[in-house]
């Protein structure tokens, strides 16, 4: 893409905007009241906004390779916390998305250098998951259910936080899990039993 054009782009949409709505940047810079944290992957191709059909102002949005939250990322933590606590964002979604570079990458033997420790956090969820999954054809079956087992887990990692076991209790924040099809364009709700996983895993992670 052509970084002249990218500026030609924003032109035009500042005119399109305008044309709307003559205040809408003023009302903008006014300030944000989201109700969707939305933590997707950095692929190119599974935009956060374009795909749900999301304005500025609707959705906080975090990305990293393959859709992780964990518990030592300051990044995705600061993310979390700020979106819950703050803003008081009534959904949290973790949206994995099938053919992911990140989760194929994991499922390969190679050293990627920095990127391993990261992957080993995907790894883990296929050894978690390993009954199921080498039950699966070696090949894409394989490949996109270890996706949305890999949004699961992040959703686990979700409720293991203090800062949404107490949304959860006070307000009734809830996590959702879905998938990006790639092929189809279509976006898949895992339709994951958040109260059920939070119950199953309580005794051993509670925060109190
Ligand atoms: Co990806």
């Amino acid at each position: 893409m052509n970084l002249d054009k990218v500026f030609e782009n924003n032109q035009d949409w500042i005119k399109t905007k305008l044309e709307l709505d003559s205040q809408y940047f003023e009302k903008l810079s006014k300030g944000q009241s989201p109700e969707i944290l939305y933590i997707g992957c950095s692929d190119s191709r599974a935009t956060a906004e374009e795909l749900m059909g999301a304005e500025p102002g609707e959705v906080f949005v975090h990305r990293n390779i393959a859709n992780m939250v964990i518990s030592i990322d300051l990044n995705v933590m600061s993310v979390l916390n700020y979106a819950v606590n703050q803003l008081k964002v009534k959904h949290v979604v973790v949206c994995g998305h099938y053919f992911c570079g990140g989760v194929k990458a994991a499922m390969t033997a190679q050293d990627l250098g920095i990127l391993n420790p990261w992957l080993r956090n995907i790894r883990d969820v296929y050894r978690i998951h390993r009954d199921e999954l080498n039950k699966l054809p070696d090949g894409d079956e394989r490949y996109n259910r270890l996706v949305e087992l890999n949004v699961q887990e992040q959703c686990v990692n979700l409720i293991k936080t203090a800062a949404v076991q107490t949304a959860y209790k006070e307000r009734g924040l809830q996590v959702h899990g879905w998938v990006f099809d790639i092929q189809s364009g279509k976006l898949i709700d895992l339709k994951l039993d958040f109260p059920e996983i939070l119950h199953n895993i309580q005794e051993i992670y509670d925060l109190g």
